[in-house]
């Protein structure tokens, strides 16, 4: 029993030493239904511009990156209950978040935006316009938080921003909350006929940094990823991948 027990220690001191050493394999989970920053390619693989941050940024430390996809709001489940080791998702920094989860340094910085139909775009000038009327948004995002403030209880909560989208066209709400650079995307998508988009202060204000989740306490992993940041903003390795997915350099 002795010797077993002993046997495994060494086992275990083994393998602690060789995946500090060697490349390790984080698991990184996103919700691939955010353009440009997720999302899946024709061939069903995740894509975007958080999928090659995150690429760079742990090569760069010498690791490598398995991606999961998942639905956004069980991303901080899965990262608490240990199915992932980070979360890169287009999330928001947020101090509810803050007190379940650690964030990296910021990586982009967004604000929300709002998506009515064409034919309402005189009736909805301002979010206080909404008041009081259907919103639609992606669950758990700080757009179905804002929408909650400005129209308590009007809230309908969808998956992902294509079916808002269908949604908000359909009638089944008067307008959709979300990031705006997503929103914009999908608009362009949508070939700009059937949306228009309403921006004042109130959700331009709103601002959304988001940040690279990992579970609470682990600075090991916290330390590499913000040293990777660093590391690839200096190379001009990230100022390539924002050219990539955006057209124009990180600032
Ligand atoms: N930035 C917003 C938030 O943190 C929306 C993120 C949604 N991301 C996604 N991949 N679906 O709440």
């Amino acid at each position: 029993m002795k010797k077993l027990s002993l046997a495994l220690a060494f086992a275990c001191a083994g393998t602690m030493a060789f995946s500090s050493a060697f490349a390790a394999t984080y698991k990184v989970g996103t919700h691939p239904t955010f353009a440009p920053f997720e999302f899946v390619d024709e061939k069903g693989t995740p894509t975007g511009f958080d999928v090659d941050l995150i690429n760079s940024i742990l090569k760069s430390q010498g690791d490598e990156v398995e991606i999961v996809s998942m639905p956004f709001d069980g991303l901080i489940p899965a990262l608490l209950t240990g199915q992932i080791d980070a979360i890169i998702s287009g999330m928001t920094i947020t101090d509810e978040r803050k007190k379940r989860v650690d964030f990296s340094t910021g990586y982009y910085n967004s604000t929300l935006s709002a998506v009515v139909r064409s034919a309402d775009s005189e009736k909805y000038k301002t979010s206080d316009a909404l008041k009081g009327q259907k919103i639609c948004a992606q669950i758990g995002t700080t757009g179905a938080a804002f929408a909650e403030k400005l129209s308590p209880g009007n809230v309908v909560n969808l998956n992902n921003e294509p079916d808002a989208m269908l949604e908000l066209k359909n009638g089944g709400c008067e307008a959709l909350i979300n990031d705006r650079p997503v929103n914009l995307f999908y608009m362009k998508q949508a070939g700009g006929a059937d949306f228009a988009e309403l921006l004042d202060e109130a959700l331009t204000s709103n601002p959304d940094l988001y940040g690279i989740a990992v579970k609470k306490g682990n600075e090991e992993l916290l330390n590499k990823i913000n040293k990777g940041l660093e590391d690839i903003k200096a190379s001009g390795e990230l100022n390539t991948v924002h050219e990539k997915w955006f057209g124009v350099k990180a600032n």
